[in-house]
């Protein structure tokens, strides 16, 4: 019998992908308003709405926005470019308080965030999502993009034993999901689970992670999962501060562990103990759901 290994010609695996198999960023332009500690709102435009809003609430976006301080996201419009975002920003400019009042009122309205359990009916927003990082990043080191199906098939896949949330907005657009996967098949690696998270691109930096992850976690805790891991790419800064903030501590580096758009990529993870770090006790086996009413009160704790 001939050993499948030996080949006269030997296959090959994968070709790697090359830096112009990156899917070029539609350039962005937004003109937004964020409203300060004291309840002013200020105007402005930008090409990174996501950096821009660090910036102000990190004290160094606008000189009004150091002096007033809090400013937190309350209204944004996409513009095709610059110039767009430009008149846009100064017709916001030039809008009466009571105007600029109302038009916070209805984005707000329209991006209220309602986190819940996805179905499989999730599938087609959620590959849509996911897709744009496999074409766009390296945030995954997936190649080829999935499939509808097999995203439903992930989606059954992880609600076999831990959550898959997804985060919508009132007009039922999918924002982000957030989801988890046994770190490892083998038995004792059982109570360690890695986790995922993804973001709409132009929904980063407004608190739609923290709503989906602070849930995902809760529920992971509540199963009795002991450890959570985040392979996150690096550089990946977003990402190293999302998992920092939420608890996590880096545990490590896999140097070169991929190679994407024609270059070599490390890859950290980053740990987060779900149970109190003493407890080493023997561990009650995972329970691989919750009840709905426990589900409810962890969406409704966390958000
Ligand atoms: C990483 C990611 C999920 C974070 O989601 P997000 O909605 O942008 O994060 P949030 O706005 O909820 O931020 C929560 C906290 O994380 C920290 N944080 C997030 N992004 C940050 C950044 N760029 N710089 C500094 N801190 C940051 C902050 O402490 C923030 O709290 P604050 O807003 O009160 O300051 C999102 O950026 C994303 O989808 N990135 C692309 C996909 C990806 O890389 N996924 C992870 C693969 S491992």
């Amino acid at each position: 019998m001939t050993s499948p290994y030996l080949h006269e010609d030997p296959p090959r695996g994968f070709a790697p992908s090359t830096a112009d198999q990156r899917a070029e960023d539609a350039p962005t332009a937004w003109a937004y308003m964020v409203r300060c500690a004291d309840g002013s709102l200020y105007s402005g435009w930008t090409n990174d709405l996501a950096r821009r809003l660090r910036h102000h609430a990190g004290g160094t976006g606008a000189r009004y926005t150091r002096m007033k301080g809090g400013a937190k996201l309350a209204y944004a419009q996409r513009c095709a470019d610059k110039s767009e975002a430009l008149r846009r920003e100064a017709a916001l400019k030039k809008l009466s308080r009571p105007e600029k009042e109302a038009l916070a009122d209805a984005w707000a309205a329209q991006h209220k965030i309602t986190v819940r359990l996805a179905d499989e009916s999730d599938a087609e927003a959620v590959v849509d999502l996911y897709n744009w990082y496999v074409t766009h990043s390296t945030a995954t080191f997936q190649y080829e993009l999935s499939t509808v199906e097999e995203m439903r098939e992930n989606i059954r896949g992880v609600l076999q034993r831990a959550p898959f949330l997804v985060a919508e907005d009132a007009t039922g657009r999918l924002c982000g999901y957030a989801c988890a996967h046994p770190l490892h098949p083998r038995a004792a690696y059982g109570w360690c689970v890695e986790t995922t998270i993804y973001c709409a691109p132009d929904c980063m930096g407004q608190g739609v992670g923290g709503r989906l992850y602070r849930p995902l976690l809760a529920m992971l805790k509540a199963q009795g999962y002991r450890e959570a891991a985040a392979l996150v790419t690096h550089p990946n800064p977003e990402s190293e501060a999302f998992h920092k903030a939420l608890g996590f501590f880096k545990a490590g580096t896999q140097p070169r562990s991929g190679y994407k758009f024609g270059r070599w990529l490390d890859v950290q993870t980053w740990w987060l103990h779900l149970a109190e770090e003493s407890d080493r006790g023997e561990p009650a086996p995972v329970r691989l759901g919750l009840t709905r009413a426990e589900v409810d009160a962890i969406l409704e704790k966390t958000q």
